[in-house]
């Protein structure tokens, strides 16, 4: 295998999450904000970031509440997922254009998206000034998923949700499994 490598080192760490993220200030104005730079760093406490640019409209809902919720979105939010990220809410009310709802959360104050198969409430525990983007460290106090994606036993078939991946600039679905986690090493 021959490799070139690029002049400028960037953000090449693709597939990814592109996802919702839900805030509301403290005089209850709701807004939603795109966000591909997240991801998980902790199982237990399980914890989660976001990195957000300071001159994003959610930037201050976030940092002054200190909580915000994930939605992941499945295929069919894809549109929202785009326009949500290309749209402020500064100009907009993204839940009335985007035809979402926002529906009360389980901990957090801030609303999460009705419509989104898996909500992930969390609670912000170090905000660190990295450059262009503050990355927000988060607990996660709270996960709902959409109960039509249990089985008869209550098991969750995340598969089923049709969640999209994001991967340099394109939205993506799921393709086929191709393995499972230790199928390398389970016995036959
Ligand atoms: C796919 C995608 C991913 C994005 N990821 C981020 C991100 O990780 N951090 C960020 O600050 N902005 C990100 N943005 C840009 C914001 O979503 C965008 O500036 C949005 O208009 C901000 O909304 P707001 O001003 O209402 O907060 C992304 C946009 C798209 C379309």
């Amino acid at each position: 295998m021959s490799k070139i490598t690029f002049d400028k080192p960037g953000n090449f760490l693709y597939p990814l999450p592109a996802v919702m993220v839900s805030c509301t200030d403290k005089e209850g104005h709701n807004n939603i904000i795109t966000i591909a730079w997240t991801g998980t760093v902790c199982s237990d406490p399980a914890m989660v970031y976001i990195s957000v640019r300071k001159e994003r409209h959610s930037y201050p809902m976030i940092k002054e509440t200190g909580e915000f919720v994930i939605n992941l979105p499945s295929e069919d939010l894809t549109y929202a997922l785009d326009k949500a990220g290309c749209t402020t809410g500064k100009k907009i009310d993204k839940f009335k254009e985007l035809g979402l709802t926002p529906a009360k959360s389980n901990i957090v104050d801030c609303v999460s998206i009705a419509e989104a198969p898996v909500c992930l409430e969390c609670k912000v525990t170090q905000v660190l000034e990295l450059g262009s983007h503050d990355m927000f460290l988060a607990e996660v106090v709270s996960v709902s998923v959409d109960e039509k994606y249990l089985d008869e036993k209550g098991v969750f078939h995340m598969d089923r949700c049709n969640l999209v991946a994001y991967e340099h600039g394109a939205y993506r679905k799921m393709a086929d499994t191709i393995g499972t986690f230790g199928y390398s090493v389970r016995k036959k």
